[in-house]
């Protein structure tokens, strides 16, 4: 996700934190003086941990972890995969120059960039502001993506084929800086109350969402082929049906669908999964921002504003694009619909619900195009950024697992009901009716000995049925308000988790937590430290100084028993980003001038490869030394390295004291097993990154290169990036196909 939005805010919308449920309140947080130069110095004075243990205080009674859950779950010594690889290549150097670096004897080639036609017949994209047509050319903002081999016919999966397949790929958002129009956005931002040119909206609509685009195979690299008809785009207006729990429930009922059964669009599309029947999920994250809701607060009943406060559904002007038109007559809904607000007489006369039909995981049935997108409403609602299959396993329920990225949510996972059965490979929406309707919603808590738990987010739970901040009307409820469900149950309060991965080799489950920086509900600032999110330090960049877990880092556990249904885990820290020069409690990790990062947020298990795992930065904090990146790694298995004292200096939340924070820390990655593949163009983020079934080509995207640009750049000239086309262009955000010259396999 975009950090700088020039003509709205200078925020990600990823960083905003709705999670102020059951937090403890500091009357001063006092300024640090400690910067980065500082950090740097090795400034700082060694300290005795002693105080582990406070971190929670001033959580509910429901919040402390029982007497079971403080018990060491039983110890089993961790097995090493048996991967025997090493990573083959030279690692890339940090660059701030507006290349993309790939290591010596790999070659990268732009496949598909923003605006480049799906379908035969459609003109070159003129990248000029002028082309309007963007139903049948690559969306904007490129990111999670999946390579479904074709048959031989090109019209079903075959999933080792790696000649031809289908790619589906995210397009996330429409670039604020309006380069798609022909001198940027008019009247774009928060508090505009100006009505925007149709023209501009219609764009930006069909510029989210979906691609779906044969690749094949050209030489030692591919190239789109055009003519399958089964290339096609989904967009924030195609017509979506809603299925499970909450479909039909009255807070989905709208004026374009008063029986809830349906909404238009999907949105704000991050990162992805797929299915083992061949379908693919894609994940709305940041929806909140799209809506507006143009009313007082007094409009709504206490129970609805707890839900909006929960969600950061605001009642202002606010709208990150101004889609609904404020100012403007507002008769036709394709934009009241993005008035949230009340405005009709009752819910099938307005759109006062319509945010409740966007936060969904969508299902979409890539070799059927008449095959209606499903948003799978059992796997909650949130600010969806992945949703990553366990492996398939016959007779045993399938395991998704899924991060809440705003400060200060959730990770979870949803296990379903119906146990696998392979003879529905191949089986579509049907069998996604099979396996997504129905099962149980988990939210993870992690406990500070190593141990974890999963929490069921049904009314069964007395803690989600007695819940004293939100009354749950019915299970339609309890899944549409995912986050209330999870604050009820206790589950750990993270620091932003991002993409999910599962090791094929062992069934360990990674994910990013890509930072936690804030004075108002950052990590450290107001959100305590505990053993999972264990880091406080203060970094300057630019001369703007920052506090809290700056730059991320990786989690990953082991679910009891090796089954990805169970209720408990063990689990560690398998990275810690920092810079190479930073001092030794906040390098974790021990990172080198080969392999430091910051901001972890794409990750992915290559499954042609087990156990070479990528790494992709989506950062703020260290882009003055270098831009984003790509790295391999090769991990080892939770419970190899040591439980350690994290010390963090002058912790607000710790009345300004020193603070050492006992985290289980997986062992540090020796400069084989961690190194730094790409380094994207400038103001780019690396996110999204899947692969040919044989190796050997990597597919990753590169998105919003030049995101620091002018917001005036239309006269001013001051674009920061002209990737992937050079010269005065304008820059794109493009899928790149990555080769060994050698055509070997990439990485190893
Ligand atoms: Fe779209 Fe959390 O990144
Ligand atoms: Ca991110
Ligand atoms: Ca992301």
């Amino acid at each position: 996700m975009s950090k700088q939005r020039s003509s709205t805010s200078t925020t990600d919308p990823g960083d905003f934190g709705h999670n102020d449920s059951c937090n403890p309140t500091f009357a001063e947080v006092l300024a640090s003086r400690m910067d980065r130069r500082t950090l740097f110095k090795g400034g700082f004075y060694l300290m005795v941990a002693s105080v582990f243990g406070s971190a929670l205080a001033g959580c509910g009674e429901n919040k402390q972890p029982s007497k079971a859950a403080l018990a060491p779950a039983a110890k089993t010594p961790p097995p090493v995969p048996a991967s025997g690889l090493a990573l083959s290549f030279k690692p890339v150097a940090k660059s701030v120059a507006d290349v993309l670096s790939v290591p010596e004897g790999y070659t990268a080639t732009v496949l598909l960039a923003t605006g480049d036609p799906l379908k035969a017949g459609v003109s070159a994209y003129k990248n000029d502001g002028t082309d309007n047509d963007f139903e049948v050319r690559a969306g904007d903002h490129h990111d999670g993506m999946f390579y479904f081999g074709l048959n031989a016919a090109g019209t079903g999966w075959d999933a080792s084929n790696a000649q031809r397949g289908l790619l589906c790929l995210n397009h996330e958002v429409a670039e604020d800086l309006g380069f798609m129009h022909p001198a940027g956005a008019t009247d774009l931002g928060t508090g505009n109350v100006n009505a925007r040119p149709v023209l501009e909206i219609d764009k930006e609509v069909a510029a989210h969402g979906v691609s779906i685009v044969e690749i094949a195979r050209s030489g030692n690299g591919y190239q789109t082929s055009l003519t399958n008809p089964l290339n096609r785009r989904i967009t924030a207006a195609t017509v979506m049906e809603l299925s499970g729990v909450a479909a039909g429930s009255e807070l989905m009922k709208t004026a374009f669908s008063k029986d809830g059964l349906q909404t238009r669009g999907t949105l704000n599309n991050c990162s992805n999964g797929y299915t083992p029947w061949g379908t693919y999920l894609t994940c709305e994250e940041n929806w909140a921002e799209y809506f507006h809701r143009r009313e007082a607060d007094s409009a709504r009943t206490p129970q609805e504003l707890v839900a909006f406060k929960r969600y950061g559904m605001k009642g202002d002007t606010s709208g990150r694009y101004n889609w609904s038109r404020p100012g403007a007559s507002d008769s036709t809904d394709l934009y009241r619909r993005w008035n949230a607000g009340i405005t009709g007489a009752t819910a099938t006369d307005d759109f006062r619900n319509v945010a409740n039909t966007f936060g969904w995981v969508v299902e979409i049935d890539p070799f059927n195009p008449q095959a209606t997108p499903k948003k799978r409403t059992a796997l909650g609602r949130f600010a969806h950024e992945g949703c990553v299959p366990a492996k398939a396993e016959a007779g045993k329920p399938l395991v998704f697992y899924m991060g809440d990225d705003s400060r200060n949510e959730y990770i979870y996972k949803f296990v379903t009901d119906a146990k696998w059965d392979a003879a529905d490979a191949n089986g579509g929406l049907a069998a996604g009716d099979k396996y997504l309707n129905a099962g149980k919603l988990y939210a993870a808590r992690f406990n500070a000995d190593g141990s974890g738990e999963w929490l069921p987010l049904t009314l069964d739970n007395t803690a989600v049925a007695q819940y004293d901040k939100y009354a749950f009307a019915d299970t339609a409820d309890v899944a549409i308000h995912t986050r209330l469900a999870a604050d009820a149950v206790g589950a750990t309060k993270m620091d932003r988790p991002e993409w999910a991965a599962v090791n094929p080799l062992n069934g360990e489950v990674y994910i990013t937590l890509t930072n936690n920086v804030s004075e108002k509900n950052g990590r450290g600032v107001a959100m305590p430290l505990d053993a999972a999110n264990q880091r406080y330090y203060v970094d300057e960049k630019d001369g703007k100084r920052v506090a809290g877990n700056v730059n991320g880092h990786i989690i990953r556990w082991r679910e009891a028993g090796d089954d990805h249904a169970a209720t408990r885990f063990q689990w560690d820290v398998y990275l810690f980003g920092a810079p190479a020069e930073a001092g030794a409690d906040i390098n974790l990790s021990g990172l080198t001038a080969d392999n430091d990062f910051s901001g972890p947020d794409g990750l992915w298990f290559s499954q042609s490869t087990p156990g070479l795992l990528w790494v992709q930065t989506d950062d703020a904090y260290y882009t003055d030394v270098t831009n984003c990146m790509m790295l391999a790694a090769i991990p080892g298995v939770v419970g190899d390295g040591n439980t350690v004292q994290v010390v963090n200096k002058a912790v607000p939340t710790h009345d300004n004291a020193d603070q050492a924070i006992g985290c289980p820390v997986g062992s540090k990655p020796q400069a084989t097993a961690l190194r730094r593949f790409l380094v994207g163009p400038k103001d780019c983020e690396i996110t999204g990154i899947t692969e040919t079934p044989d190796g050997k080509a990597l597919l990753v995207n590169i998105q919003h290169p030049g995101e620091r640009s002018s917001e005036s750049w239309a006269s001013d000239g001051n674009i920061t990036s002209h990737w992937p086309d050079g010269g005065n262009a304008r820059p794109r955000s493009a899928t790149v196909v990555i080769t060994r010259n050698d055509g070997g396999k990439v990485g190893v």
